[in-house]
């Protein structure tokens, strides 16, 4: 008779007990952007946006250098409309024929610059609020209140900041 050959023993990995407890608690670190504490946010709603040349500046006509630079000639603001000067932040509407009016053109939800007079409105584009030519007041939202106005002086077909 042979002898049994020698049981098998069995083999005891041990090697690999301690170190995937190791991996674990390292997996476990060096994540830094979970939870509600994030300050991820969108762009500043008090960017302008971009200036679009609704408006060429107005002809410098021949007048005399020291006297204050006229802001438009009546004739280029348009009856039952306006026009929007960016650079002075300055709208001037003509609601009705030789009646003129000047608004701040800086919106007063969000501080935008309106951009355009139509339909009776002074239009900002931001975010949609609209402001009638006659006196500023909000005619649609979001804006919560009227253009203030700005004082304008009218002499000679002339319209300048007062
Ligand atoms: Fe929001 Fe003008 S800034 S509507």
């Amino acid at each position: 008779m042979t002898p049994h050959p020698m049981p098998r023993r069995r083999t005891v990995l041990r090697a690999g007990a301690g170190s995937v407890a190791a991996s674990a608690l390292v997996a476990g670190c060096g994540s830094d952007d979970d939870g509600p504490g994030g300050t991820a946010r969108s762009a500043s709603p008090s960017t302008p946006p971009a200036a679009s040349p609704s408006t060429p500046p107005a002809a410098s006509p021949s007048s005399p250098a020291a006297a204050p630079s006229p802001l438009a000639r009546t004739a280029d603001i348009p009856v039952g409309g306006g026009t929007v000067f960016e650079d002075e932040k300055v709208v001037v509407t003509q609601p009705v024929a030789g009646e003129f009016k000047a608004f701040s053109a800086v919106c007063t939800h969000q501080g935008c610059t309106v951009a355009k007079v139509a339909d009776g409105t002074i239009d900002c584009p931001c975010h949609g609020s609209k402001y009638r030519i006659a006196d500023g007041s909000v005619a649609a939202g979001p804006a919560p209140r009227p253009l203030p106005e700005e004082r304008i002086k009218v002499s000679a077909g002339t319209i300048t900041l007062a």
